[in-house]
């Protein structure tokens, strides 16, 4: 028999949701808004320092929303970070506008500021006009360098949208991920650090942003007794059920922060001293990840396996690890997209692995992997 499976990150729930649940369906709130949906934006606003949150059905119709509230149209352009899931740059595309791709750098893994302001002056050198907004992603919950992208983003006067869908909980120097664009999107989807089975929700920076949010969010119906519409609307609003879900999940948020970070600990210190292996590790101490996934390069010179072989060794022992987000510059989908770079996301791309890092993990599941990791190295010989 081989031994359990191991997975990259499972959901975990708290044993609350079932009480949101059962109160919606005793009070008949089986609709797409209701007192969980209030009260779980109340929770997600609260945690982010206070602002106005929008509970959505996913966090890519969260970015979509906030292009169109940023007026973001047809012709637009829009500054995305090319190392990413293709969940942040798709909207864009829904929008009719056209992404720009920014790589990383080397520490955080997320956009270049340096890179970033390139971008924009060479955007408004080849179109005569600056790109509409600015979506910066904390990858793996590791914040992006937000204080200078922030400064170029002002500089030229372009509003920024945080992807926060993986970085809940992550703090750049004291502060949220998800509170300093703009605009910013959470996921909860499945294997994020809460979930709520599917869902998403759009961090705004004042009340009035909130209220356009959930008037798009529910067809634009404009206030007449009858159906009437002025504008285009989405079906996009959170169910009440799956907020009952986020309900009993914020209450074991933090925990999950806690276990995540506690894994990627485990894993920097079982696998120091291996050669060619590195982590994405918070670069100073302004950066506080949540640590969502504990990634790794793999340099073959020095480790003598290259991180596919490594993950195919891992499927072998039924552990589940992944490939990085192959970079959006690099998708057949989008190419053609302009893109800005230095070499540094696909360099990423082509020796990186993202480690089982969920919060139901035991000590001994991650002693398990790591067991799997160091035989893998040990095989080539070189150690
Ligand atoms: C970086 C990033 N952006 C956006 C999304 C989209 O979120 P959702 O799956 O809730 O639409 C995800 C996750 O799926 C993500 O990882």
């Amino acid at each position: 028999m081989p031994p359990p499976r191991i997975h990259l990150s499972l959901a975990h729930m708290s044993g609350e949701e079932q009480k949101y649940i059962q109160e919606a369906f005793d009070t008949n709130w089986v609709v797409p808004l209701g007192p969980n949906v209030n009260a779980f934006e109340k929770n997600l606003g609260d945690y982010l320092g206070g602002r106005p949150v929008v509970a959505l059905s996913s966090g890519t119709a969260a970015i979509h929303l906030g292009l169109l509230l940023l007026g973001v149209k047809a012709g637009d352009e829009v500054i995305c970070q090319s190392f990413t899931f293709a969940a942040s740059a798709n909207p864009i595309v829904y929008a009719g506008a056209k992404p720009v791709f920014v790589d990383s750098e080397q520490e955080t893994w997320n956009i270049s500021p340096a890179l970033l302001e390139e971008a924009i002056l060479d955007r408004i050198k080849k179109t005569g006009k600056k790109p509409k907004a600015i979506i910066p992603v904390h990858l793996y919950g590791m914040p992006a360098r937000i204080d200078k992208i922030l400064a170029v983003a002002r500089k030229y006067d372009i509003p920024v949208l945080e992807d926060a869908a993986e970085s809940l909980g992550s703090e750049y120097a004291g502060q949220k991920c998800g509170a300093f664009g703009e605009l910013a999107c959470l996921s909860f989807n499945g294997n994020k650090m809460i979930t709520t089975s599917g869902g998403g929700a759009l961090v705004c920076s004042n009340p009035l942003q909130a209220e356009k949010a959930k008037f798009y969010a529910t067809q634009a119906r404009d206030p007449a007794p009858y159906y009437q519409h002025t504008e285009i609307g989405y079906n996009y609003r959170m169910s009440n059920i799956c907020a009952g879900i986020g309900r009993g999940q914020m209450t074991v948020l933090d925990a999950h922060i806690q276990r995540r970070r506690a894994i990627h600990y485990i894993y920097k210190e079982r696998l120091a001293g291996l050669p060619g292996i590195s982590f994405l590790i918070n670069p100073t101490d302004d950066f506080h990840s949540n640590h969502w996934l504990t990634c790794i390069i793999v340099e073959k010179e020095k480790a003598g396996v290259t991180s596919d072989e490594l993950r195919l060794i891992m499927e072998a022992h039924n552990i589940e690890t992944r490939p990085l987000w192959k970079p959006m510059h690099l998708q057949p989908v989008y190419s053609g997209a302009p893109f800005y770079g230095d070499g540094t996301s696909e360099y990423l791309f082509e020796r990186g692995l993202c480690l089982p890092s969920g919060p139901s993990l035991t000590d001994e599941d991650v002693e398990r992997v790591v067991g799997v990791i160091r035989y893998a190295f040990d095989k080539t010989g070189k150690n």
